[in-house]
């Protein structure tokens, strides 16, 4: 029998991040590898998902969104940012921000066509840009705060460039892109004229005043941005699946074929659950903030305190730490060895850059979404490091 395979799915492995779950479940390991909360979500929420179900919310969904989420998401995007989208011509509902990137590059990206991506990046967009049968071309975010050189990103735009990815507060940096990166971004993408899709899936989740400017809100740029969003990071709801996608209403258009064909809709009782969190009051935004912030000041004093060389994240919630104090220079064998002799997992850098990138081995990636019990057992697992 022939292998059947496709050459694109042959382009890529399975994801490293989702493997090292499974790693730490073998080894009974504390679990800061992928990054979904381990308490549970606010109980309004919850509680709106059980009445949607009870009150018949069961079926098909409209295949964008039902009127209700997508009337909610309009009504906070323009408390926040002072723009108002339309809901019938503007929003697409969707299964999480992950069919919200691949559902907008298929919808716009052509075979042959490069997509600029940031390196490290989040594991997905590289598969992505493949799938679509486009050619990911990347730049690096250099050490030690993981900002882009100006002429290395301007470099990178050529005649082929269709797309540019943006994910700021950045997965696995923590790096909050400043206004003068997304400005140099913005007028890159009119001289070429290149589409900007951002992942804004961390836009909630800050840290030291830093300031969130979506590229959308800079001149010129929203009819070229699609604006890629989920609520599970924000509402801690990782396994509900509904994410939303903001565009100009000709791409909207064509991303709302995409998406149909693609999964038809997202569950109809969740979004109409989701729709009651995005009324939450800015203070549940607040109080976001200063849960994370609380867990970012311990991790990154408890991963220096124990040797690591951390980068403090402006954003998100992950911390890059070197492994090179420790003496190791593989990252993978590091992380197996975190998993199954010191018992925590993390992710190896190198799933976060292509094989060969120079800093592709030095980093693990610890995640802090987690209970202050959680993260005290990983770090009380972490002092035998010390001991070595
Ligand atoms: C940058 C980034 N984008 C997208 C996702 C996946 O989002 P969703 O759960 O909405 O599909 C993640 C999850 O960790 C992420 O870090």
């Amino acid at each position: 029998m022939r292998e059947f395979v496709s050459h694109k799915a042959a382009q890529f492995t399975e994801s490293v991040i989702r493997e090292m779950s499974r790693v730490a479940a073998k080894h009974k390991a504390v679990n800061l590898a992928q990054g979904f909360p381990d308490f549970p979500a606010p109980p309004e929420i919850k509680e709106a998902a059980c009445r949607a179900i009870m009150n018949n919310h069961n079926q098909y969904a409209i295949t964008w969104g039902t009127k209700n989420l997508r009337d909610a998401i309009v009504a906070k995007t323009k408390r926040d940012y002072g723009v108002t989208f339309d809901p019938e011509t503007n929003l697409t509902v969707c299964c999480g921000a992950t069919e919200g990137m691949i559902a907008s590059l298929m919808a716009t990206v052509n075979p042959g066509e490069e997509v600029i991506v940031f390196e490290p990046f989040y594991e997905n967009y590289g598969p992505d840009a493949i799938l679509c049968g486009a050619t990911p071309r990347f730049v690096s975010l250099h050490p030690p705060d993981f900002s882009f050189c100006h002429e290395e990103l301007a470099a990178a735009f050529n005649e082929k460039t269709r797309a540019i990815v943006i994910n700021s507060p950045n997965n696995p940096t923590g790096r909050v892109f400043s206004r003068q990166d997304l400005e140099l971004i913005a007028q890159l993408c009119q001289k070429y004229d290149v589409l900007a899709i951002t992942d804004e899936i961390y836009e909630h989740i800050l840290y030291d005043g830093a300031e969130y400017v979506p590229l959308w809100t800079l001149p010129g740029m929203a009819e070229r941005t699609i604006a890629v969003n989920s609520v599970s990071k924000t509402f801690s709801v990782t396994g509900w699946r509904i994410g939303f996608i903001l565009a100009s209403a000709a791409l909207t258009a064509s991303i709302r074929k995409v998406h149909d064909f693609l999964t038809v809709g997202a569950a109809a009782p969740l979004q109409e659950a989701c729709a009651e969190a995005f009324a939450f009051p800015e203070s549940y935004y607040k109080e976001l903030g200063d849960f994370y912030r609380q867990r970012r000041d311990y991790m990154l004093k408890a991963l220096e305190d124990v040797g690591f060389r951390c980068v403090r994240p402006g954003g998100a919630y992950y911390i890059m730490a070197e492994i090179a104090p420790f003496g190791w220079d593989d990252d993978v064998a590091f992380a197996f060895h975190l998993a199954s002799e010191i018992g925590v997992a993390v992710v190896p850098g190198s799933s976060f850059y292509r094989a060969g990138h120079p800093d592709s081995h030095k980093y693990v990636r610890f995640c802090f979404c987690k209970e202050m019990a959680t993260l005290e057992a990983a770090v009380a697992n972490l002092q035998k490091l010390k001991r070595k």
